[in-house]
């Protein structure tokens, strides 16, 4: 079975080319090159043995999606990623996130809509919750106003969706919320290839632990929390990757209640930033080097998710640690650093 990957050369859409091709798939990436690299296919390659056939496409041009889409009407399923993501970003560039989050969505399901297999995986993101009244956080919690851009646009983005499930009942769709992702794929072949100055919380560590960085700013010191830091609910790649195959194939087996799923990918374990400071440190055997500065605009005190729904519906949870997270970031900075 043929499954497009858009934005598979990104960092949780490459991790998941390796999962849907270690499943049997065969797998299309559509990617612009915008925030990743022509080498993360050969990263892929070099885990599966299996090259990807890749297309550089930009889903902003219609005309393009709609050749791509003639080409390849075998398609038995979509796992859409392309997207800007950059919180800060958004901000400052609203119309750039409002048409590459919001215009290609409608340009990828309208063509969706033309195959005789309609199964759409939407990457979406546990920030449409800004800060939960309740924690852990459900599926049921309510969608609040939100906090960037960016976040709109993955709030529209799943609006959207559920507007044309509604009227296309053969258009069958799953929303994947992310909490944090982080890590890298054990083999150290692809990881995540953050463009300037990280604006993650992990990639930040890693650079300041290799040396490009001086020190790392931790925003916030005085969060009603244990330590008085903010709390993340941080999930291995690998982890979230496998969650976009089992979710696909709950589409094609036909196993969906409706044809609008959500589900929470997280831990379900809340992780405070000097905890993860300290997985570093356990992982690197460094001590390293930070300065607790103001909040960061827009950050919220605490996230983590409520995961029985995809646990027991999915048959799906998380297998690996924080530690084994940090310990493949980790891997993967010294790598690409030294390489
Ligand atoms: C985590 C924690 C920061 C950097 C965003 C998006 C989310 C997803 C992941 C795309 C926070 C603190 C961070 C630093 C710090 N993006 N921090 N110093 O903001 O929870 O989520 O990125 O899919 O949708 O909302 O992630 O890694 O930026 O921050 O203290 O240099 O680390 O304040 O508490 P965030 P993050």
């Amino acid at each position: 079975m043929k499954i497009l990957v858009t934005g598979g050369l990104g960092f949780i859409g490459s991790h998941t080319v390796v999962e849907l091709q270690q499943e049997g798939y065969e797998v299309v990436i559509i990617d612009n090159l915008s925030n990743s690299s022509i080498e993360v296919l050969d990263g892929i390659t070099a885990i599966t043995k299996i090259k990807p056939h890749f297309e550089q496409i930009d889903l902003k041009d219609k005309n393009n999606v709609r050749q791509f889409f003639s080409n390849h009407s075998d398609i038995a399923g979509v796992v859409h990623f392309a997207a800007s993501k950059a919180v800060g970003e958004s901000v400052n560039e609203p119309l750039m996130y409002y048409e590459n989050n919001i215009g290609t969505l409608v340009y990828v399901l309208q063509e969706i809509s033309k195959l005789n297999f309609q199964n759409f995986i939407f990457s979406s993101s546990c920030t449409v919750y800004g800060q939960a009244d309740e924690l852990p956080i459900t599926e049921n919690a309510p969608v609040k106003p939100a906090e960037s851009p960016y976040g709109n646009t993955k709030q529209i983005g799943e609006e959207i969706i559920k507007d044309t499930c509604k009227v296309n009942s053969d258009l069958n769709s799953i929303a994947l919320r992310y909490f944090n992702p982080i890590g890298a794929h054990p083999s150290v072949k692809i990881g995540e290839l953050p463009i300037g100055v990280p604006q993650n919380l992990v990639p930040y560590i890693t650079q300041t632990g290799i040396g490009m960085r001086d020190q790392l700013s931790v925003f916030g010191g005085d969060y009603p929390t244990s330590d008085g830091t903010a709390i993340r609910d941080y999930i291995h790649v690998v982890d979230l990757a496998r969650a976009h195959v089992v979710a696909l194939q709950r589409l094609i087996d036909k196993k969906n209640d409706s044809n609008y799923e959500v589900f929470n990918l997280g831990t379900g374990k809340g992780s405070s930033v000097l905890e993860v400071i300290e997985s570093f440190n356990r992982i690197s055997g460094q001590n390293l080097k930070y300065s607790i500065v103001d909040k960061r605009e827009g950050d919220i005190t605490a996230a983590y998710a409520e995961t029985s729904k995809a646990n027991n519906i999915l048959g799906w949870k998380t297998e690996l640690t924080l530690d084994d997270a940090m310990d493949s970031a980790w891997k993967w900075e010294q790598k690409i650093r030294n390489s």
